[in-house]
């Protein structure tokens, strides 16, 4: 079972306040080969192997352990699709994918979605060959649950989505207020999107990430309304800073995710650039989210020629995105990203 990462063209920290975002899946994932351990000696273990790491793990079905690192998201995926009525059965599970950690492309989704859609392929209650057992949005849900309460990351459905849904040459607009997920053809016509790494890790656990979510829920709490999306900024001046700048961000970023939308609409690449470079200051001086490491990346990003760049995912470093027109050359330590098929079995 593969499932990809994903970029996210726009609609940064907007999916845990109801707002909207415009990612897509990229080529690049985590694979999850699941077999089932027949007959199992011990009686009912699950045994992971994390390639890329040389790591193991080995847990009783019965009762996961909550543990720390990538083990962390096997545990949560074995014990919360049994707790949501899918039995399992013993299982070898072997893991192995091309997607840097914490370098803000969505490898944790990707290896949630791919466990889990693996695991659901081996279970008894399983009918439909390369679809899970329940419908995508629900898996989301539950993989996102996974990341919440078994990674400490009080993230949202963003990555999860991306992951599940993502289609080729196109990106996906995401209503987290109604979960609308709507496809929207990426019209490049040469432009390129490129990723450059800062160089800098995050965990989400243990960033700024949790903080900025409470922050968002203080100001609705302040405002009296049950989200940001039922705000507007004229009413955000009562706010005490420095949640009166988060919410600002976050208002405006789902504007910008409209003029983005607006613009690819109309072929107007230029005006797309124009966009990812007001959510990148937004998102360094609103939300204050960047780090010298991920501004320098921006810095040689935007003089190597790009149309705009911004950083992606959930900041505290990680990656930067930029647009390229298609006359400038990507600069050195860039990787072209272009979008993929959302997660599917690999043909063996
Ligand atoms: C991380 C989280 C997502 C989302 C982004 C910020 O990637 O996993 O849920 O909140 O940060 O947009």
């Amino acid at each position: 079972m593969f499932a990809p990462g994903r970029v996210n063209v726009i609609g940064e920290h907007t999916d845990y306040n109801q707002g909207l975002a415009l990612p897509f899946a990229i080529t690049d994932g985590i694979t999850v080969r699941a077999s089932s351990r027949e007959p199992d000696p011990d009686g009912g273990h699950v045994e992971a192997i994390a390639r890329d790491l040389q790591e193991s793990d080995r847990f009783a079905l019965s009762n996961p352990e909550p543990t720390t690192g990538w083990r962390a998201f096997v545990r949560g995926a074995v014990s919360e699709l049994q707790d949501a009525g899918f039995p399992l059965l013993a299982t070898h599970l072997e893991i192995s994918g091309g997607l840097p950690q914490g370098a803000g492309l969505s490898s944790s989704a990707a290896l949630t979605v791919a466990l889990c859609m693996a695991l659901l392929e081996l279970s008894p209650s399983h009918d439909k060959p390369g679809e899970p057992t329940i419908d995508r949005l629900a898996l989301a849900r539950l993989c996102s649950l996974i990341e919440n309460d078994w990674a400490g990351a009080q993230t949202g459905l963003l990555d999860q989505i991306a992951s599940l849904f993502g289609a080729s040459e196109t990106a996906l607009c995401i209503d987290f207020q109604t979960l609308e997920v709507k496809p929207v053809p990426l019209r490049l016509q040469g432009w390129r999107f490129a990723i450059a790494d800062s160089g800098e890790r995050h965990v989400h656990a243990s960033s700024g990430y949790n903080e900025r979510r409470a922050e968002c829920a203080q100001a609705c709490e302040l405002l009296g309304v049950s989200s940001l999306r039922e705000t507007n900024l004229d009413r955000l001046h009562d706010l005490p800073e420095p949640l009166q700048r988060r919410a600002r961000h976050v208002l405006e970023e789902n504007d910008r995710v409209r003029a983005t939308m607006a613009a690819l609409a109309s072929d107007e690449l230029d005006a797309v650039g124009e966009q990812l470079s007001a959510s990148h200051r937004s998102l360094r001086d609103l939300y204050q989210v960047s780090t010298p490491a991920v501004e320098a990346t921006v810095d040689r990003l935007m003089r190597a020629g790009a149309d705009g760049a911004r950083l992606i995912g959930g900041g505290f470093g990680g990656s930067v995105l930029g647009l390229f027109a298609p006359d400038v050359p990507l600069p050195p330590d860039t990787l072209e990203v272009s979008p993929g098929p959302g997660a599917h079995v690999l043909a063996r």
